[in-house]
Formats: structure tokens, sequence, C-alpha cells
């Protein structure tokens, strides 16, 4: 299988006349398809990894292969583009539009690439359906569960199609029940899309290759 994400001799400090390494000399390939969980202490650098691998972090040194192109290599432009179209991102905390409803919530990534076509409504709505929000579709997002909320969360990041979702605590606000219909989410977008995922994770509920972290370094693979 090709990788999606791979990253070669990675390290990342902090802080200029106090240096501290957050990353010590990372190698890690993410599948195409695969699942990943990440896991590890408080402070362990998780974060910071997924951050690298989704782009919006920098490491200090070392090298970011997304589907194969070296992000070091990249315009900005290009960058802002694969950011959009390749990799999806899910956070704890969702970051929806308060004033938007569930549907425009889920086409703002399809808006920001610049697609207005009917496909994207009709994907939209068909995401919707599958996470069984189609009745929610003109709620204000306020007016859902902290579950349902995350699962528009969860649509809003399949919309443009990537390779990949990076989810970063994506079950940390959320009930066992509503966890547990997270991650039967992702593994159905896993089979039926071919999603490769990382998710980081303090649950007990894992799945897939379990990378664990500590001190900023890999312990097995
Ligand atoms: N922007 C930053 N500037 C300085 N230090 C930072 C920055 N971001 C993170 N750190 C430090 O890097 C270390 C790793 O942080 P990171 O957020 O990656 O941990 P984590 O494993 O995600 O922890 P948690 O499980 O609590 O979310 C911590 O010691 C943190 O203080
Ligand atoms: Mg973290």
């Amino acid at each position: 299988m090709p990788n999606v994400i791979e990253l070669i001799n990675v390290n990342k400090t902090y802080g200029t006349r106090v240096k501290s390494q957050i990353l010590h000399d990372l190698n890690l390939e993410i599948e195409e398809h695969s699942i990943n969980s990440v896991v590890g202490a408080s402070g362990s650098g998780k974060t910071t990894l997924l951050n690298i691998m989704g782009t919006l972090d920098k490491p200090t040194s070392g090298e970011v292969l997304i589907d194969g192109s070296n992000i070091k290599k990249m315009s900005q432009r290009s960058l802002a583009k694969l950011r959009n179209q390749a990799i999806g991102l899910i956070f704890q905390f969702h970051f929806l539009l308060e004033e938007f409803d569930v549907l425009d919530n889920v086409l703002i990534p399809s808006k920001i690439q610049g697609n207005n076509r009917p496909e994207g409504k009709e994907k939209a709505n068909r995401l919707l359906d599958m996470l069984g929000l189609y009745k929610y579709r003109h709620y204000n997002v306020l007016d859902l569960s902290g579950g349902q909320q995350q699962r528009v969360a969860i649509a809003r990041s399949l919309i443009n199609n990537p390779k990949i979702i990076l989810a970063d605590e994506p079950t940390g606000n959320l009930d066992f029940n509503s966890s547990e219909d997270v991650y039967n989410i992702f593994k159905q977008v896993n089979k039926e899309y071919g999603v490769a995922f990382v998710i980081v994770t303090h649950d007990k509920h894992l799945v897939g290759r379990i990378i664990e972290i500590q001190d900023g370094k890999i312990l097995k693979l």
C-alpha cells in the first residue's frame, strides 16, 4: 500500500532562548486506507504530531510527505489547496459556525474550494443521511446535542473527499454511546470511501494500528 503520509526524521522544538524539544527524530508512515490510533500521556506531543501531519504546523527539521509530495517544495497556494482537499480535520471542539445551519456548515470546505455546484449539496445531504442527521439539516447547530454536533463536524471533514482524516480527541467531550457512534462512523467511512484515519485518543476504545508516543518518541509500531 502506498503511504498517504510519511514523516522522515521529524524534530520539533519550541522556544528561541530556552529551547524545548517536543518531537525527537520521528519516522512514521501512514498507509492509504488504514486506521491508526495515537495514544500517549498528556504533553507527550500527540497534538503537535497531528498538526504537523495536517500541515498546520511545520517541523523544525525533517521531511513531511503528503500523498507523495514533500510539503517543503510546495508554494503556499498549493499547500492551502492540499490542506483543503486531501486532508479532513476533526477537533475535540468542533468549531462549527453558530450563525449557519447544519447543511451550510457541512458545505464550508467545499465553498472555500470555490465549489458552489449542486453536486456539493447532494454530497452533503448524502453524508448527513449516512450520519443520521438528514432531518436536522436546516437546524441551527446550537440546537443539536454534542454528539450530533460532532457528527456534523465529521460530515464537514468528508465533504471534499479527503484521502486522510486527522482527528484530535474527537470523542473527548462525548459520552460512551456517542463515542461508539463516532468510531462506528469512522470505520464505515474508512470502508466505504477508503479514507485513512489518524485518531488521537485517550479512550479505552482503540481502533486499528496503535501508535504510542512517549516524550515525543514513538514507542512501538
Ligand atoms: N505553541 C507552543 N509553544 C510552546 N510549547 C508548546 C506549544 N504547543 C505545545 N507545546 C508544548 O509541547 C508539549 C506537547 O504538547 P502537545 O499539545 O503536543 O501534547 P499532547 O500529547 O497533545 O497532550 P494532551 O493529551 O494534553 O492534549 C507540551 O509540553 C506543550 O507544553
Ligand atoms: Mg493534545
